[in-house]
């Protein structure tokens, strides 16, 4: 058949058709087998715009150098890191807070009247989940930190973020990094900034460090 020019626009909706399924079939395997692009995988916003950048940030880069367990309390005990209770937060805010912070300050005053306010009402803050596996998968904190922080010397393959060779153990605040990135250094933690906990990444893991790989060892 000789191309003739009624032609042209029925190729340029084929293309752009094919670009169309082509750009969500993309989007479609990133965040199969990642995470989705363009913030599609976000948490809500927070309830309070808490920065970990202030809080767990060193002392050198302008933060307060809380340890990340002196919040996630449960994180080297059992399955659940656990996120503070309000109580936490007042343990500094009850001092810390508009009242005591007169003159110049560059401390974000509104936000932290509303943690003084909620511990005054009683109400918990309803902190959004960031990582949430599904239900019928297991995951336990503990296992992990005591792996990566305890034990002897030694260089292990590591198949997360740039992947290779770590020395173990780390120190804890490491440890959280391995899988989450350098929340310290988030002033809103998404799970972008991390690593994808899919299953894959799961089992490169485990099987890099003879650990079972049983489908019963995560799924209930
Ligand atoms: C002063 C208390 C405090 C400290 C210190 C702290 N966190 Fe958090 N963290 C929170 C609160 C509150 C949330 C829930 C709100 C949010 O997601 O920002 C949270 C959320 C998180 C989440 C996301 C949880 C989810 O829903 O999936 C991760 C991961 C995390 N923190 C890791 C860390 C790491 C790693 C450190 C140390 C470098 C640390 N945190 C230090 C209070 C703290
Ligand atoms: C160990 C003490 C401590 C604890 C515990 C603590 N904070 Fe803070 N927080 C601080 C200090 C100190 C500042 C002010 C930092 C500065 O000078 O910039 C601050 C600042 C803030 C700010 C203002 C941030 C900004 O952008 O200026 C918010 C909001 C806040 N805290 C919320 C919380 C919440 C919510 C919790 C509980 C999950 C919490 N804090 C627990 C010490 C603490
Ligand atoms: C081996 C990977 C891995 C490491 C290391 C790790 N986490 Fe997690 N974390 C996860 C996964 C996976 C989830 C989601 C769990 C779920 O939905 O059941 C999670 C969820 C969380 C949550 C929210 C839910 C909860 O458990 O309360 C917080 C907070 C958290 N992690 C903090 C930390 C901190 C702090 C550290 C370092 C001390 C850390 N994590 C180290 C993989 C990891
Ligand atoms: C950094 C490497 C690494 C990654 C990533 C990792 N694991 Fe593990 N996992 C281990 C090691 C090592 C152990 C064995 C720890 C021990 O000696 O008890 C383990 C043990 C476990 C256990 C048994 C814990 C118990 O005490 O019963 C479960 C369940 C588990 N992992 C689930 C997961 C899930 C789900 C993911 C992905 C979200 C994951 N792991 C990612 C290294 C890893
Ligand atoms: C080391 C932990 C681990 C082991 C072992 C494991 N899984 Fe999973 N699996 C996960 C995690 C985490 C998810 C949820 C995240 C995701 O969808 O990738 C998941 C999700 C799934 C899903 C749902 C797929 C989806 O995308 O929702 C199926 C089906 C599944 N696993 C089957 C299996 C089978 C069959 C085995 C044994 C051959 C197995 N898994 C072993 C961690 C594991």
């Amino acid at each position: 058949m000789k191309p003739t020019a009624k032609m042209i626009p029925l190729a340029l909706v084929g293309l752009v058709v094919t670009g169309v399924v082509g750009f969500i079939t993309i989007v479609l395997l990133m965040s199969w087998f990642s995470n989705p692009p363009f913030g599609l995988g976000n948490a809500p916003p927070q309830p309070i715009a808490f920065p970990h950048t202030v809080h767990a940030g060193s002392v050198e880069t302008g933060g307060v150098g809380i340890q990340c367990e002196f919040c996630h309390r449960n994180v080297t005990k059992g399955a659940a890191a656990t996120v503070p209770s309000v109580e936490t937060c007042v343990f500094c805010h009850k001092q810390i807070n508009p009242e005591n912070l007169t003159g110049t300050t560059t401390v974000n005053l509104t936000e932290v009247q509303r943690v003084v306010d909620r511990f005054a009402d009683g109400n918990p803050i309803d902190w959004e989940r960031v990582h949430r596996l599904p239900d019928h998968v297991r995951f336990v904190h503990e296992a992990h930190i005591r792996f990566l922080t305890q034990g002897e010397p030694r260089m292990v393959d590591i198949p997360m973020g740039s992947g290779g060779s770590r020395q173990l153990p780390m120190p804890l605040a490491q440890a959280c990094s391995v899988c989450h990135g350098d929340v310290a250094a988030m002033t809103e933690v998404q799970p972008q900034a991390g690593q994808s906990l899919k299953m894959g990444t799961c089992l490169d893991c485990h099987r890099q460090n003879n650990v079972a790989t049983d489908c019963t060892i995560c799924h209930k």
